[in-house]
Order: C-alpha cells, then sequence, then structure tokens
C-alpha cells in the first residue's frame, strides 16, 4: 500500500500550476456521446478518475486517444453513430461522475443502462432529482439489478424545479434536453463553473441555451449536434487548496491558471484570515506572515463556499488563532475527516452538521487514513503544521482528484515522499 510521508514545518513558497477540473472534465467526456464523429478536450487533468471515464467511453463503442505530458492531457473522443448503452458497475462504482452518462446516452439512443454508483465515503448521495427530471421529460426509468435502466421513445421538453440546485442532476437533465423536443427549463438550477464550462461546450456543438450561469437554464432542443474543440475549466478546487495550504504554512504561493472569481469567499475568508490575496493576470497570488485568524465556514452551492475545500479550511483552522464554526450542508458525513485529523491534536468536535475549531498553535504527526479525495488532501496540509511526520495511507483517494501532488509539493519546499508501505494501516 502507498502512504504519503509528509514532514511538517516548511512554509511553502512558490509557483503552481493548476489545470482543468476534475468535477468539468467528467462531464465534458461523457458530453462527448452527444454528437457522432471527434470531439476534442484538452487541459485534461491526469488523473485516475479521468482514465476510469476514457474507459466507459470505450465500453460505450467510442475510440478514445490521447496525448499527455506530465500533468496535462488532451483527449479526442471518436463516437459512433450508435452508441452501445450499457455503463458497467465495476467501472461505475469507482467514480461517482459516471452518472453523468445517463442525460446524454438516453437522449442520443432512447436507452440508457448505468450501475447505481452506491454508498459513498461523503454520505448518501441519493439520484431522485436526476431521476424525477427525466421522468418529467417523458423518459421510462426503472431500477433492476443494481442498474438504472432508463429507456425513452423520444425526450420532450419539461419545466422542472430541482428542490435542490444539485450539480449532478442539473447536468444530466440539460445534457438530455439538448436534444429532446421542444423546450425544457430546469428551475434552481445549479451554476457552478463547470455547469458553465459543460453550457459553452454544448453551445459550441450547437446547442441552444439561454440563462448560462443563473439558476434558470432554458433549453431549446435540436435534431442534431455537431463534434467540437473544448478546453476545460480550471479547477477551483484545486486552486483553492493551494490557496489554504499557503495560509495554514504561512507562506506564498502563486497559483498559476487559475481563476480568482470562481473562488471570491473562499479568498475573502483567506484575507479576513489576515492573508494578503492578489489576484493576477494568470491566476492569483497568496501570502501570508502571521498566524492566520480563525473564520467562520458555511458549505453551500456555488456561490456559496464549496464543500469541497471544507476538510482543507478545516486543517488551516486547526491551526488559527481563536474558534470557528463550521456548516456542513451538502455531505453529512464529510466529518468524518475530523475524527482523522483530531488523531493529530486538532481540538475539533461535531454535532450534526456542525462542527467547532479551537484552534492550537501546532498539530502533531500521526498516522492517518484519507477517506476521500478532500479529506485526503485537508490530511497533508495538516501534516505540513505538524510537529514531526505525518503517514497518510489510502493514498489512492488523492490521486482521483490532484496531479502530482507530492512533486508539487516539494517545489514549493514542503518535505513529502510516497513510499510502500507493507505495514501501515493494519
Ligand atoms: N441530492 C439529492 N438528490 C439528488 C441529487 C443530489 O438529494 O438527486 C443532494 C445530495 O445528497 C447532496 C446535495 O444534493 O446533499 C448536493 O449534491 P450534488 O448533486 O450537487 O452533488 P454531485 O453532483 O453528486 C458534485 C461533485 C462533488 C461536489 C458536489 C457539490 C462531481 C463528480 N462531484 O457531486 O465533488 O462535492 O457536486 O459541489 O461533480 C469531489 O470532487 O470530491 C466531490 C465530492
Amino acid at each position: 500500500m502507498q502512504v504519503l510521508r509528509v514532514t511538517g514545518g516548511a512554509r511553502l513558497a512558490g509557483e503552481v500550476q493548476v489545470v482543468g477540473a476534475k468535477n468539468s472534465v467528467l462531464k465534458l467526456l461523457a458530453a462527448t456521446l452527444l454528437a457522432p464523429g471527434q470531439t476534442t478536450i484538452s487541459n485534461l487533468p491526469a488523473i485516475s478518475d479521468v482514465t476510469i471515464m476514457h474507459e466507459l467511453l470505450l465500453r460505450l463503442g467510442c475510440d478514445v486517444a490521447e496525448t499527455s505530458d506530465a500533468m496535462i492531457d488532451s483527449v479526442a473522443v471518436n463516437v459512433p453513430e450508435c452508441p452501445a448503452s450499457e455503463a458497467p458497475y465495476e467501472l461505475v462504482r469507482q467514480i461517482r461522475g459516471s452518472i453523468n452518462l445517463l442525460g446524454p446516452l438516453l437522449t442520443r439512443t432512447g436507452r440508457a443502462k448505468v450501475a447505481m454508483p452506491g454508498g459513498d465515503a461523503i454520505g448518501s448521495r441519493p439520484l431522485d432529482l436526476h431521476i424525477s427530471g427525466l421522468e418529467r421529460m417523458g423518459a421510462d426509468i426503472r431500477i433492476e439489478h443494481g442498474y438504472i435502466i432508463a429507456e425513452s421513445g423520444g425526450l420532450r421538453g419539461a419545466q422542472i424545479w430541482l428542490d435542490f440546485p444539485s450539480v449532478g442532476a442539473t447536468e444530466n437533465i440539460l445534457t438530455a434536453a439538448v436534444l429532446a423536443k421542444g423546450t425544457t427549463v430546469i428551475d434552481n438550477a445549479a451554476r457552478e463553473p463547470e455547469i458553465v464550462d459543460l453550457c459553452h461546450m454544448l453551445l459550441s456543438m450547437g446547442a441552444q441555451i439561454g440563462g448560462v450561469g443563473s439558476s434558470t437554464l432554458e433549453i431549446n432542443g435540436v435534431d442534431s449536434l455537431h463534434p467540437t474543440t473544448h478546453r476545460a475549466v480550471a479547477d477551483r478546487i484545486v486552486a483553492g487548496t493551494w490557496a489554504f495550504a499557503a495560509v495554514a504554512t504561512r507562506g506564498d504561493i502563486h497559483v498559476r491558471g487559475a481563476n480568482a472569481g470562481h473562488l471570491e469567499i473562499a479568498l475573502d475568508k483567506l484575507a479576513r484570515a489576515g492573508a494578503d490575496v492578489e489576484v493576477l493576470a494568470d491566476g492569483f497570488r497568496v501570502r501570508s506572515i502571521d498566524r492566520p485568524k480563525s473564520f467562520d465556514v458555511v458549505t453551500l452551492p456555488y456561490p456559496g463556499l464549496p464543500t469541497d475545500l471544507q476538510p482543507s479550511a478545516i486543517a488551516l483552522l486547526a491551526v488559527a488563532d481563536g474558534t470557528a464554526m463550521i456548516t456542513e450542508n451538502l455531505f453529512e458525513a464529510r466529518f468524518m475527516f475530523c475524527d482523522e485529523i483530531a488523531r493529530m491534536g486538532a481540538d475539533v468536535r461535531t454535532d450534526g452538521h456542525h462542527a467547532v475549531v479551537r484552534g492550537k498553535e501546532r498539530l502533531s504527526g500521526a498516522p492517518v487514513r484519507a477517506t476521500d479525495i478532500r479529506a485526503g488532501v485537508g490530511l497533508v496540509i495538516a501534516g505540513l503544521v505538524a510537529d514531526g511526520v505525518t503517514e497518510i495511507s489510502e493514498v489512492h483517494h488523492i490521486d482521483r482528484g490532484y496531479v502530482q501532488l507530492e512533486e508539487q509539493l516539494r517545489g514549493l519546499g514542503a518535505d513529502v515522499v510516497r513510499i510502500e508501505s507493507a505495514t501501515f494501516g493494519g
């Protein structure tokens, strides 16, 4: 088993490069299915989730050709006239984003058989909003033997009100609606930058979408779409992780390739914690000298502070001056991370979807376990501000979302190595 061994104490300083967002790229790849022919997507992060989505597209009958350098891939997906319709469990269960195959497959082929992704370490993740939205458009959907089977003789536009601005449900309904008959209106739609990115790619394929970036999307279905080339939006969560790491370690990081406008609340929190945040033409720079001051965190759909940055925020607040209240509104089990960081001496108490973090001068290195991508990287930040050595097991979670994390950390002056450990974790 691989573990990351982090020796604390470094002040991170230097430059990092942020590439395309995992949570956009997976959806862009699924959306290539909407048009026969070759669609090319660039700025893809070289992470394991993207590899699994390639594998899924191959199973659906596409040709997938990659060109890559160390961090970034470009991929050309050649989509057949009649793609297959089944996304198998052994691949789907590894990445939640594969549920995004449902909308494109259904609208393109009239049938989609996508495995139910199953449980997740960050909490229960129901699909009711995806299903009821597609049903309103005329799909016949049933769950059989662990699969969602969706069929339709032709989807038609509908008025859909989402109870909650779900990212995945908005994307599935949107990608189904672009080829449906008539107009679909999605009210209370999610408006994350990754959804805007997907809309831009769909528009360049010939889709008709109004209200892009707002919480009401109006989609006029067209008869067919054409292939395109598209560059994925930068990963705001990776960029935000670097910003939190800079402040936690009292460092100075220039985050290149990032869009500060996608992180307004997070960067404002860091400024209030005492950091100097500078927006640059090619990204932003975050500098901090003193111990950060505590701040409260409430996770919310965009433009709120993203739940995916919550563990990084807690790692910073664990060494901040003062007491912070964290409210997690999206994924109840994300506080599993608190039990791990508590092993490093953090003073964190949780009650339902609230946590209270009382900052300490330093944490203390310990063996800990990454329970998901974001918890894993939160533990890396905690390791950087801990005395001694922190060994983080289950590194494969981190590899799902962060490209060359330890190489980039070493470039900033951190002492981080990946080692094989036969005994760690018991
Ligand atoms: N929800 C429902 N019913 C549904 C769908 C969602 O009740 O049919 C609830 C969920 O239980 C949750 C809330 O709505 O409480 C938000 O879920 P959403 O559908 O917005 O999230 P998602 O599409 O499943 C994506 C990202 C997550 C990110 C969330 C929120 C991907 C592949 N995943 O998940 O990313 O946390 O949006 O921004 O895009 C990660 O990258 O580590 C990650 C977990």
